[in-house]
């Protein structure tokens, strides 16, 4: 049986997690939002607040919806505010080691209903939940960035996840007005396994010289039709993203088709990570994008 999940928490206030927040708000859904630091929550919160005021400006909601969606999400530093949330959804940053930290910390405040949903991108769903008290209500819920616009949600169910708790996190997806497809717990699921790969071959591409920036993304945009050129997408998804997910692909199918591409490494390495730090295959620094090569 489906339980109506009307109350969220939300681990993460960064670029996926305040985005959930803010679709969740908007649909009704009672949000709290956690992070570590005031100072990350109020980021989130702004940046929640800019994405509504662009929905209000282009006549998708109406500033009332906004006022209300913002009164749903409640801001703190204490996972103890998670007692009567009925699903906490970990949106944290894609390290094994700190999802399983937040799990630990989590699940004794949890009601022993309460279901986990974890957004990772690439992660074993069934390896997470075997990190928590109840990996039966523990599934993957992959939203994509950025959240407020992107139709698709992944499902992904681990070896131990129940009906019920599919069925609900099912049933919350359709409440968002979004559209779930399901996959089975592989590395990178189907979108990024997919994905990520077309990312990292544009990258060899440009390491081994075959176009510049410039012209790898405009012949995907123009010659593809692709929304945004490969390495544009790869800044705005986060440098240091790709490469864990390759990472992932790699180690999971040990195939050397997924070897993360040294230069995608080199750029993690210099902390050029893309637009979240204001340089990665461009530099947003200026007035307009400007590609680094
Ligand atoms: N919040 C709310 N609204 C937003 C928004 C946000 N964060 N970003 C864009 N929008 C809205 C804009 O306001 C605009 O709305 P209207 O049509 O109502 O005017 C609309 O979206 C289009 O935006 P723009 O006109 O600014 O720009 P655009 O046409 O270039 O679209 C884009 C921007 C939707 C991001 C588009 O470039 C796109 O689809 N890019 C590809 C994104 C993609 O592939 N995402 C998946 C990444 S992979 C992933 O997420 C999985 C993972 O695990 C790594």
């Amino acid at each position: 049986m489906a339980h109506e999940i009307k109350s969220i928490g939300v681990v993460g206030a960064g670029q996926m997690g305040s985005g959930i927040a803010h679709v969740a708000a908007l649909h009704g859904v009672d949000v709290l939002l956690a992070d570590l630091s005031e100072e990350r929550l109020n980021a989130g919160l702004a940046t929640i607040g800019n994405n509504l005021s662009r929905q209000v400006a282009s006549g998708r909601i109406t500033e009332a919806a906004k006022k209300e969606a913002l009164g749903r999400i409640k801001p703190t530093t204490d996972y103890k505010a998670f007692g009567d949330s009925d699903l906490v959804i970990e949106s944290a940053t894609e390290s094994e080691a700190v999802k399983r930290t937040i799990y630990g910390a989590v699940c004794p405040i949890l009601k022993p209903e309460a279901m986990i949903a974890t957004n990772t991108s690439s992660i074993s769903i069934t390896r997470l939940a075997a990190a928590t008290d109840r990996p039966e209500r523990f599934i993957g819920i992959h939203f994509m960035n950025p959240v407020p616009v992107m139709e698709l949600v992944e499902l992904i169910r681990g070896i131990a996840t129940n009906d019920s708790t599919f069925e609900s996190a099912r049933a919350f997806v359709a409440k968002l007005g979004k559209t779930a497809t399901v996959s089975e717990d592989f590395p990178a699921f189907i979108v990024n396994r997919i994905l990520l790969p077309m990312i990292n071959e544009a990258i060899y591409t440009l390491y081994e010289g075959v176009g510049s920036v410039d012209a790898i993304d405009t012949a995907m945009r123009l010659g593809a039709n692709h929304p945004m050129g490969p390495l544009q997408l790869a800044d705005f998804i986060g440098l240091d993203t790709c490469l864990s997910i390759m990472q992932v692909l790699h180690d999971g199918l040990a195939d050397s088709k997924y070897r993360p591409c040294p230069l995608l490494v080199k750029y993690v390495e210099a902390g050029w990570l893309g637009r979240k730090a204001g340089r990665g295959f461009y530099d947003y620094r200026g007035e307009k994008p400007v590609p680094t090569r």
